[in-house]
């Protein structure tokens, strides 16, 4: 399945993302915000291409026709609810690909999936994804003390959720 945007695709991963990926990956820039070590070898963001193509819900942003990051759902069919995960590579920040990655993806949650929550974890010390997610009309729910162990440390994250009825009048008015 693919989904387009004005400026974006979300399109399945594929082999063929691992060189482009791997600039992004191996940027250390980016560590401290995700759950992997900067990648050494471009062989580690093969590995992670071939997890991520065995996961529904999950997708490369390609911009430009290049990929820029992964989006994704993780989906819990029986509770209609769907756990967004996403990350750009630093030299696509803040040019709005987030937003429209979002607006594309919530749309066919909200739409085709019937998802009636989508939720988000947003790091204590990462204020760009808490307001990233924020100016999209998410909740913060509360404190998920000690929520994940990451590189020997406990890590204290913020639930977040939006649902359909408030995505009417939150979405951001981004038309394709
Ligand atoms: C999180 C991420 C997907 C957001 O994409 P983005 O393009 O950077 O997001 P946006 O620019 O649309 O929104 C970020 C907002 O945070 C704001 N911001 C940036 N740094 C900030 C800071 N230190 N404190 C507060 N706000 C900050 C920006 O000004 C912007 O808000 P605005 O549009 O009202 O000005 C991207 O930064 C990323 O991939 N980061 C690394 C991985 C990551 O953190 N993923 C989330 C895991 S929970």
């Amino acid at each position: 399945m693919e989904l387009c945007g004005p400026r974006i695709r979300l399109r399945p991963p594929r082999p063929e993302d691992t060189l482009a990926l791997f600039t992004l990956m191996s940027d250390p820039e980016l560590a401290p915000f995700v759950y992997w070590e900067p990648h050494q070898d471009p062989h580690q963001t093969y590995q992670y291409l071939e997890h991520l193509q065995t996961k529904e819900g999950f997708f490369v942003i390609e911009a430009g026709e290049q990929p820029a990051g992964v989006i994704g759902l993780h989906l819990d069919w029986a509770n209609k609810l769907g756990e967004t995960e996403t990350w750009l590579g630093q030299p696509y920040w803040g040019k709005g690909l987030n937003t429209e990655a979002k607006v594309v993806l919530f749309d066919y949650a909200f739409g085709p999936w019937d998802l009636r929550r989508i939720q988000a974890i947003a790091h204590v010390h990462n204020p760009r994804s808490q307001r990233a997610l924020e100016k999209l009309g998410f909740q913060r729910e509360g404190l998920l003390r000690r929520w994940r162990w990451i590189r020997g440390e406990p890590w204290d994250f913020y639930m977040y959720s939006l649902l359909p009825e408030e995505w009417l009048s939150s979405r951001p008015p981004i038309f394709y």
